[in-house]
């Protein structure tokens, strides 16, 4: 790989060890994907905050760090809300050392807005064409495909040796070769809300890591594009995909039809919705907002809660910044009995690992919550999951209503 002069005094270290390590990262990866050159990102998103998957190594590891950042960076949700973590009943050991990890990146000049949602942050946009290195797998779709920007799937170091030298290795979805789909999904019956991650649950599963463009009888939204590429990452490993007539490559670029056809029909997406069914357990936990509640969301939420109580353990989870942003939806929200959890979600917290069986209407969170919490999860839609947190009937809240 070729590096300018620049580089190579930082990969022998005159830049100091920080940057060294970075550089090297960086050109290992390089050099195994047959990387050319270094390219400018224009911001990174950064994953391993949660003390429950990165631990007493990863914490070392950063707090070893030292220097500054180059461009815009953000932090992937950690392992509870960094202001009200007590209210999820998280050990104070826990607590701390979540503490001294966001602090040890907080040092690096990253800024702690712990979602995976980093589109939505004032000042972090990406638009179309930008090369960015981001590491949450939905933030990596969302970005690609919806945003037609172009970032690999960087793990937790890459990404932030990427923001510690403002550059990344240019192979991957960096590359026009790497972005045209490989095969092309027919969803033959219409689809709304969380039918879409019901779809990417689906199609994840049979795709693997491959490049898909969908054929959809249906306009979505872009929270319907979220919930899609978010369950693709995780029941597959999908970092891109276009939907024919709505994403942004899909309308510019004139893509050849792939010669590998998949149908997917109703009765595979009511499958997962018979998850519920299926379960051998009743719910003891609702979750909304894998990835992070959007503002619209936040605001279906608080329409479907508004003067009811919720009766099982309902938690909601967005950006600290939405969370200040929309002040009349949390509070609606929060009346209802359900909490408005920030910085993390059900998946990196501890939180969710007492619970023997949580509902979700993510099919990311779906796919993730038995393996990562040892939880049985089941799925429904956000108004199925707002019934059964409210005991079924929408109960009004103690008759204040
Ligand atoms: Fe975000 Fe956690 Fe889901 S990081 S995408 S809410 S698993």
């Amino acid at each position: 790989m070729y590096l300018t002069k620049e580089e190579e005094q930082i990969q022998s270290g005159e830049a100091g060890e920080t940057l060294r390590k970075a550089i090297e990262i960086l050109v290992a990866l390089g050099d195994i994907y047959g990387a050319d050159r270094l390219i400018p990102i224009k911001s990174a998103q950064i994953a391993g905050v949660s003390y429950k998957t990165i631990g007493d190594a990863g914490l070392e590891w950063i707090s070893d760090l030292e220097g500054q950042v180059k461009v815009p960076a953000t932090l992937n949700p950690a392992g509870m809300d960094m202001e009200d973590w007590e209210r999820l009943r998280i050990s104070p050991e826990f607590a701390e050392k979540q503490k001294r990890i966001v602090q040890a990146y907080k040092k690096l000049g990253i800024r702690c807005g712990c979602t995976c949602t980093p589109y939505t942050l004032e000042g972090f946009s990406a638009g179309y064409g930008d090369h960015l290195a981001w590491s949450e797998s939905s933030a990596i779709s969302y970005a690609n495909s919806v945003i037609g920007a172009r970032t690999n799937r960087e793990g937790g170091p890459s990404a932030l040796s990427a923001a510690l030298l403002g550059k990344t290795a240019n192979y991957g979805f960096h590359l026009d070769e790497n972005r045209v789909p490989e095969v092309s999904i027919s969803v033959e019956c219409s689809l709304r809300e969380s039918d879409y991650g019901a779809l990417g649950y689906v199609a994840g599963k049979i795709i693997g890591n491959r490049v898909p463009i969908f054929r959809i009888k249906d306009t979505p939204e872009k929270d319907d594009l979220k919930a899609l590429g978010a369950a693709m990452a995780a029941s597959g490993s999908v970092a891109l995909y276009h939907v024919k007539g709505v994403t942004p490559e899909a309308c510019r670029l004139d893509f050849r039809e792939p010669e590998e056809k998949i149908i997917i029909e109703r009765s595979q997406l009511d499958e997962v919705y018979e998850s519920r069914k299926r379960a051998g357990k009743e719910p003891d936990l609702i979750t909304i907002g894998c990835p992070h509640c959007s503002a619209a969301e936040l605001k279906k939420v608080a329409e479907l809660l508004g003067g009811k109580t919720v009766s099982k353990e309902t938690w909601i989870f967005t950006s600290r910044e939405l969370k200040n942003r929309y002040p009349e939806y949390i509070r609606s929200i929060e009346e209802s009995g359900a909490k408005i959890v920030c910085d993390t979600c059900m998946v990196v917290s501890p939180a969710t690992n007492s619970y023997s069986c949580v509902m979700v209407n993510s099919g990311k969170a779906f796919a993730y919550v038995p393996g990562m919490c040892g939880a049985e999860s089941v799925y429904g839609d956000m108004e199925v999951c707002i019934e059964e947190a409210t005991g079924g009937k929408g109960k009004k809240a103690g008759g204040s209503h």
